[in-house]
């Protein structure tokens, strides 16, 4: 007999045939009801799988739940702590995106320290021919970046930052005595320190809203923000008025506060690049993902331990 498999939203095409090859695959997705519907096949749920979501309310109409499978390293929407207390196996997608959303981070600050997409738009407005060169940008060669979370991504980044002949130095909770980089314990000192700051740390209640005013303000009006985490370490509020008010340099987004949602001041910014949360988004990195959403839950039906528990 297949196990009983809840998938609550639509995943990439390849994971979901995985999951019907293997799984009585119900599609919370496609219920009207909701409520309804877990009341009716929730009982049977051995496995779930999910884009990312799993709350309290799935985990209660799901008993017999012993394992989740999210897509995605971050599982700030995973309610682990609850899944933990009830003894589900929580699983995630690390390692196979770090260089990808790496290369996004460093994309993300070139764009936005040489002003390419700014420029793309002062050619294609025709202002190279009627206004002659725009103004010169600042290099990276040389500059102090901060990494903010010098985790599996920080990491990469750090070491891809290394051949732009960057300074690299950090902040996390803890000092990493396996890294070479300069460790800061104050996150609003490091900022003071650097030319600009890298966030990529994970979402959820420990880190919100760690980059306030005062980070921004220390990293200041030639100092340059990215952001490939979660839009919920910035203070989207205090990033939007710095920019505003010309106390911080510029920002290159690839995460907001409230997706797909972004603030309407930022559109019109010439001094802000902004990615609809593009970091991991290409068709290998993707693909790596789903295979690993779809193993952790083979290998645990198999009798195995998963491969990626959180
Ligand atoms: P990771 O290996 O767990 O690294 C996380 C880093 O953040 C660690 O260095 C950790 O160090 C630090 N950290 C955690 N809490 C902190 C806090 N309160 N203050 C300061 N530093 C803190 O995770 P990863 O695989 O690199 O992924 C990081 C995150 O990137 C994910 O959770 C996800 O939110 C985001 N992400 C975004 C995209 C995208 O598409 N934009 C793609 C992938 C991942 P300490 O424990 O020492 O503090
Ligand atoms: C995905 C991400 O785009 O892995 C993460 O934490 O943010 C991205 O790789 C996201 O999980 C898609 O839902």
């Amino acid at each position: 007999m297949k196990p009983n498999v809840l998938l609550v939203g639509k995943m990439m095409p390849h994971i979901m045939e995985a999951l019907d090859a293997a799984y009585n695959v119900h599609r919370l997705y496609e219920a009207g009801d909701r409520e309804a519907f877990l009341g009716e096949v929730g009982g049977s749920v051995r496995g779930i799988a999910t884009p990312g979501q799993a709350d309290r309310a799935i985990m209660d109409a799901c008993p017999n739940a012993e394992i989740i499978s999210s897509f995605g390293v971050g599982y700030d929407g995973v309610d682990a702590e609850y899944a933990k207390s009830r003894g589900i196996i929580v699983c995630n997608t690390p390692g196979v995106l770090n260089d990808e959303v790496a290369n996004t981070a460093v994309a993300l600050l070139l764009a936005t320290t040489r002003r390419i997409v700014a420029y793309d738009r002062y050619l294609r407005d025709g202002r190279w021919v009627n206004e002659g060169n725009p103004p010169l940008t600042r290099g990276l060669s040389g500059k102090t970046v901060g990494i903010l979370g010098l985790g599996r991504i920080g990491t990469a980044i750090a070491q891809k930052l290394a051949a732009f002949h960057c300074t690299i130095v950090y902040h996390a909770r803890n000092q990493r005595q396996d890294q070479p980089y300069r460790y800061f314990a104050d996150l609003v000192e490091m900022a003071g320190a650097c030319d600009a700051i890298i966030v990529i740390t994970p979402g959820g209640a420990g880190t919100h809203n760690i980059v306030n005013r005062a980070v921004l303000d220390a990293l200041g009006p030639d100092g340059t923000l990215i952001n490939v985490a979660r839009g919920s370490v910035v203070d989207e509020e205090a990033l939007v008025s710095a920019l505003a008010e010309g106390r911080l340099g510029a920002a290159g987004l690839d995460v907001f506060a409230n997706e797909p949602h972004v603030p309407e001041a930022l559109m019109t910014m010439d001094h802000v690049v902004l990615l609809p949360h593009q970091g991991s988004a290409t068709v290998e990195t993707r693909r790596a993902m789903g295979d690993l959403v779809v193993d952790n839950l083979a290998a645990h039906f198999a009798g195995k331990p998963p491969l990626t528990p959180v």
